[in-house]
C-alpha cells in the first residue's frame, strides 16, 4: 500500500503543489511563477498563440500556450481538449491592452506556460460545461458530475452547506443536542407509504425507512434531553412534484417544557438569521400568524401565498333566491360560492377569462363564471358577462357592497363543494397574480398557519384520519368534546409558510398515555393495532412523558428558496426524476433471484414502459 501510494506520486511532475487558485492571480503577481491545477474551460487558436481558459472550483484563470516565449509550448497545447484535468507551470504577466477581461477576477493578468502535465484526459463532454448553455435535464442528471462543474449550480451548494454550519451553530449556542436516529426503523404515519426494506433474518418481517424520526424525537424528550435537534434524511413514496423527493432533508428538532409561542420565537429568530447572514436581507419579526380557518376562507389554501393581496369572499348567502340555476342550486345544496375580485385596470381579454373554465377543470370545478364591471351602476349594460342577464339588481347591489366593487374590476366566481371551489379559486388567483403582474416576486412573505384541525374525514376508507399525524395535541377548548365532535376538534399544530410553499410543520405533542391511545382508538385503530404498532411508544408515555413539542423543516425547500431554486432537484446533488428513478445510477435497478430468495422473496416481473 504504501508503496504504490509512493510510486504513483511520483508519477506526476507537479507533485501536487499548487501555488495559487484560479481566481488568485492578479498584477501585483507578475513575474511570478505560478502552478495551477484546473479542468480546460475551452481553448482559443489564435495563429500559433494558444489561449486556453483553466477552471477550478474558485475560478478562471487565462493560460498561454506561446511558442515565442517557450518553444515546446504550442505542442502541448495541441494535446488538450475541453475537460481535459491538467496541471500547468509558468511565468504571470500582464495581458496587453485591449486583452483585458474586466469580468474576470484575474482578467489582468495570465500565465505563459512552460511545464504541462494532464492528469487525465476527457471524452467529448455530452453538453459545455458553460454556465448558460441551456442543456436536457435528464441528460444533466446523467452526466451530474459534469453538470455540477458549473459554477452557477455549484454555488447552490455553497450556500446549502452554509445553511447547514448556520443551523448547527444557532441550536447548539441554544443548547440543543444533536442525536441521530434510526435509518432502519418501524413504520411512522406521517400519511405517505413507506419504503420497506425486508429483513433477510425474519422472513416476512420488513423494516420501514422513517418518514420522519418523529416517535424517536419524542422518546428522546421522554429521555430527558430537553433540547434536540437533527439533520434528517426521510423517505416518503408518494407522488413526486417539483418540490417533493422520494428522499429529502428534515431539520428536525424537538423541545420539551415549551409553548407554541416560545418554538415561533426561536424559529423566527433561526430563519431571519440565514436571510441575513446568507443573503444580506432583513426580514421582519415576529412572522405573520393566520388561523387555518381564515387561510382556506380568504386564499383557499393551507399555504396562502402573501405576496399577492387579493382575497376571496364568500357570496353563497346572496344567491339563495337567484335566478342563475347554478348558484341557487349551489345554495341549496348547502355547496359554497366563492368570488374572486382582480382590481380595476386589469388588462383581461375575454379569452383570457374562458380560458379559465378549462383551467378550473383540472382542479375539479364543473365551471367558472365572471363579470366584468365596465359601468359598476350601470347593471344592465356595465356588468359584461354570460351570466349578467339571470342575476338581479338585488344581487349586485349585494355582490357590490360584499366586495367592494368598483368601476373596472372584474370578478370570477365558482360554485361547488367548498373543496373544489377552494382548489379552482385558489389556483385562479395565483396564475392571474403572476400573469398580471400583481404577485410581489421580490417579496418574502413568511406566516405561520395555526389552529389546524386535529382530523379529516376520508370518504373512501370512511374514518377520521389526522390532519398533522396522531401525536398532536388537541387544543384545551376541543378536549371536552373531542370524541364527540371530532370535525370541530382544532390541534396545536402550526405550518410555517413561505411564499405559498409550505417550509414546515410542526405541534405541541399529547404526552399522556391515555389521551394518546384514545386519540388512536378515534382513528379507528384496534387494540391489537395500537399495541403492535406503538404499544412501545405508548408505554414509553407512561414513564414520566415531560410536555413537549417541536416542528420539521423540509430543508431542501429551505435551501432551494434562498438559493433561487425552482426545483428540489437545483440542490440535491444527486436528485431523482419526478418517476423516483436515479438518471445516473439507474436506480431502482433489477436484482438478481438468488437475493430476493435470501430475503424469502419471490418477484414477478413487470413490464416498465
Ligand atoms: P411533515 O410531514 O409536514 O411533518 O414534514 C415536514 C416538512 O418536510 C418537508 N417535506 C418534504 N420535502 C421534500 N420532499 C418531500 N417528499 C417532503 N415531505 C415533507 C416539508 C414539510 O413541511 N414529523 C413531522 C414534523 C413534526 O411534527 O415535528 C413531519 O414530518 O417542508
Ligand atoms: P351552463 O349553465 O353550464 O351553460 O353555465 C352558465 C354559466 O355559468 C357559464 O358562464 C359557466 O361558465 C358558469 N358556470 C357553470 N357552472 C359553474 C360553477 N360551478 N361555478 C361557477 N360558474 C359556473
Amino acid at each position: 500500500m504504501q508503496k504504490s501510494e509512493s510510486s504513483s506520486r511520483k508519477s506526476f511532475v507537479f507533485d501536487l503543489q499548487r501555488t495559487h487558485h484560479n481566481s488568485q492571480l492578479r498584477t501585483t503577481d507578475i513575474g511570478k511563477e505560478a502552478i495551477l491545477m484546473g479542468w480546460v474551460q475551452n481553448r482559443r487558436d489564435h495563429g500559433g498563440v494558444i489561449f486556453v481558459d483553466l477552471r477550478d472550483r474558485h475560478g478562471i484563470s487565462q493560460i498561454v500556450f506561446d511558442p515565442q516565449h517557450h518553444r515546446e509550448s504550442h505542442a502541448l497545447a495541441d494535446q488538450i481538449r475541453p475537460e481535459f484535468c491538467i496541471a500547468v507551470q509558468g511565468k504571470v504577466r500582464a495581458r496587453p491592452e485591449g486583452m483585458k477581461n474586466s469580468k474576470l477576477a484575474t482578467g489582468d493578468v495570465e500565465v505563459v506556460v512552460e511545464r504541462m502535465e494532464i492528469f487525465s484526459k476527457s471524452q467529448t463532454p455530452p453538453f459545455p460545461i458553460e454556465e448558460e448553455a441551456s442543456t436536457n435535464e435528464m441528460l444533466r442528471m446523467e452526466y451530474r458530475y459534469l453538470d455540477l462543474r458549473r459554477t452557477k449550480i455549484r454555488r447552490a451548494f455553497e450556500l446549502r452547506s452554509k445553511l447547514n454550519h448556520l443551523i448547527r451553530n444557532f441550536l447548539i449556542e441554544k443548547n440543543f443536542i444533536e442525536v441521530e436516529t434510526p435509518l432502519l426503523t418501524k413504520s411512522t404515519p406521517e400519511g405517505a407509504r413507506d419504503y420497506l426494506v425486508p429483513s433477510r433474518l425474519y422472513g416476512g418481517h420488513a423494516y420501514a425507512l422513517p418518514q420522519s424520526p418523529q416517535l424517536f424525537k419524542q422518546l428522546l424528550m421522554v429521555g430527558g434531553f430537553e433540547r434536540y435537534f437533527q439533520i434528517a434524511r426521510c423517505f416518503r413514496d408518494e407522488d413526486l412534484r417539483l418540490d417533493r423527493q422520494p428522499d429529502f432533508t428534515q431539520l428536525d428538532l424537538e423541545m420539551s417544557f415549551v409553548s407554541q409561542d416560545q418554538i415561533f420565537a426561536m424559529m423566527e429568530d433561526l430563519w431571519t438569521l440565514s436571510w441575513k447572514d446568507l443573503l444580506g436581507i432583513e426580514i421582519p419579526k415576529p412572522f405573520f400568524r393566520m388561523s387555518y380557518a381564515d387561510a382556506i376562507e380568504d386564499y383557499g389554501t393551507d399555504k396562502p401565498d402573501l405576496r399577492l393581496d387579493w382575497k376571496l369572499k364568500t357570496v353563497t348567502d346572496i344567491f339563495s333566491e337567484s335566478q342563475f340555476k347554478v348558484f341557487r342550486e349551489a345554495h341549496d345544496r348547502k355547496h359554497k360560492i366563492q368570488v374572486l375580485k382582480i382590481p380595476q385596470e386589469s388588462k383581461l381579454s375575454r379569452k383570457d377569462l374562458d380560458d379559465l373554465t378549462p383551467f378550473a377543470k383540472a382542479f375539479g370545478a364543473k365551471g367558472i363564471a365572471w363579470i366584468k364591471i365596465n359601468q359598476l351602476e350601470d347593471y344592465d349594460q356595465g356588468w359584461q358577462s354570460p351570466i349578467s342577464k339571470f342575476l338581479s339588481s338585488h344581487e349586485k347591489k349585494a355582490l357590490t357592497d360584499r366586495t367592494d366593487l368598483k368601476t373596472g374590476d372584474i370578478l370570477i366566481f365558482c360554485a361547488d363543494s367548498p373543496s373544489i371551489v377552494s382548489a379552482s379559486l385558489s389556483a385562479i388567483r395565483l396564475e392571474l397574480g403572476r400573469k398580471l403582474g400583481a404577485l410581489r416576486t421580490q417579496d418574502w412573505a413568511f406566516v405561520w398557519v395555526v389552529d389546524f384541525p386535529m382530523f379529516q374525514w376520508n370518504e373512501d376508507s370512511k374514518r377520521w384520519v389526522s390532519e398533522h399525524h396522531p401525536f398532536t395535541s388537541p387544543k384545551p377548548e376541543s378536549l371536552s368534546n373531542l370524541f364527540e365532535k371530532p370535525d370541530q376538534a382544532l390541534s396545536n399544530s402550526y405550518d410555517l409558510v413561505l411564499n405559498g410553499m409550505e417550509m414546515g410543520s410542526g405541534s405541541i405533542r399529547i404526552h399522556q398515555a391515555e389521551l394518546q391511545h384514545k386519540i388512536f382508538q378515534l382513528l379507528q385503530l384496534s387494540d391489537q393495532e395500537i399495541q403492535e404498532k406503538f404499544g412501545f411508544f405508548i408505554q414509553a408515555l407512561q414513564f414520566g412523558a415531560p410536555p413537549h413539542g417541536g416542528i420539521a423543516f423540509g430543508l431542501d425547500r429551505w435551501a432551494m428558496i434562498m438559493a433561487g431554486g425552482q426545483s428540489l432537484r437545483d440542490v440535491i446533488a444527486f436528485p431523482k426524476t419526478q418517476s423516483g428513478q436515479c438518471p445516473l445510477t439507474k436506480a431502482p435497478s433489477e436484482v438478481p433471484s438468488s437475493q430476493w430468495a435470501e430475503l424469502n422473496l419471490k418477484v414477478q416481473k413487470v413490464p416498465h414502459g
